[in-house]
């Protein structure tokens, strides 16, 4: 995916894509990938749960490709001892060259911090983790965690407040996701090999089955289709501010509002881990 950036391609698709924004219907938009009917969907198609328990764990995904998007969804996270768990959000396309676009959220002992996790892989090279604590208990009540992915940059936020972005770096080498449609995914596992201080609080199962809670998906995004389908712009009279996203940026507010989540709540960021890149760190770090 060496395809190189120019405005010319982004009108390509912008021209030739159907733009839709969909308020989301589980039922429409999602099929339950697997942990049979640990994984369920509920007041036609409104609210969605996945849960775990010691044989399984549950997962989901868009029935939609998606080639550029805004992407929404309000997640509540598994309550009480939620350690050893972990629950995926993430954008993602196959295949080992793949792209993908995550966030996870690393459970905890009762009243001790989720993690949120991020990354970013492009052509299947992942290693760009930063992972923040969240400002509210995310368990007590929903809360929105949005995936902005445009030509010129994707941007992570929680609840509106952007708090990472990943700019698209060609022109300095870096990879960036443009060519691969992707699917969204969500999963509740068990990673107590790894999640909780690093693998050391195991999941307990006597407080099993875990839940996750899903709500109010909203997707204004590019869908991809094998017929090569379309965002096509004159689809509708107000396609062209529906669009908006596809150019949206970080404005100063947004810039102000990612530098107070990284002095507050950034608890690691690969862009300043020197003992893991002793030879200097990857592009995107001193871009
Ligand atoms: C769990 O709580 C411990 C102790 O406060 C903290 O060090 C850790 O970052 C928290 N989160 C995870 C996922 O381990």
């Amino acid at each position: 995916m060496k395809m190189k950036s120019s405005i010319g391609f982004l009108l390509l698709y912008v021209t030739t894509l159907l733009v839709i924004a969909s308020a989301g219907n589980f039922y429409q938009d999602m099929e339950i990938t697997w942990g049979d009917n640990r994984a369920k969907i509920l007041e036609n198609g409104q609210f969605l749960s996945l849960s775990l328990d010691k044989a399984s764990g549950s997962g989901f995904r868009s029935k939609n490709e998606y080639l550029f998007g805004k992407i929404d969804m309000q997640l509540k996270l598994v309550p009480g001892n939620s350690a050893g768990t972990v629950t995926t959000y993430y954008l993602s396309s196959q295949g080992s060259t793949h792209d993908e676009i995550d966030f996870e959220f690393l459970g905890n002992l009762s009243g001790d911090p989720y993690i949120l996790h991020t990354n970013v892989f492009t052509q299947g090279k992942g290693n760009r983790e930063q992972q923040f604590y969240l400002w509210f208990d995310p368990t007590k009540d929903f809360h929105t965690y949005s995936i902005l992915w445009n030509p010129q940059s994707i941007i992570f936020s929680v609840d509106g407040t952007p708090i990472r972005e990943f700019k698209n770096l060609e022109s300095k080498g870096v990879g960036y996701p443009k060519n691969q449609a992707m699917r969204i995914y969500s999963s509740l596992w068990n990673a107590d090999d790894w999640a909780t201080r690093g693998g050391l609080v195991k999941t307990d199962w006597a407080q099993a089955p875990f839940t996750a809670s899903y709500r109010n998906f909203n997707a204004q995004a590019c869908v991809w289709t094998s017929s090569g389908s379309s965002c096509s712009s004159n689809k509708s009279p107000t396609s062209s501010s529906a669009q908006s996203w596809l150019r949206e940026s970080l404005d100063s507010n947004g810039i102000a509002k990612i530098h107070w989540v990284q002095k507050n709540y950034m608890i690691y960021n690969y862009c300043t881990d020197t003992k893991r890149f002793p030879q200097g760190f990857p592009s995107e770090c001193l871009a």
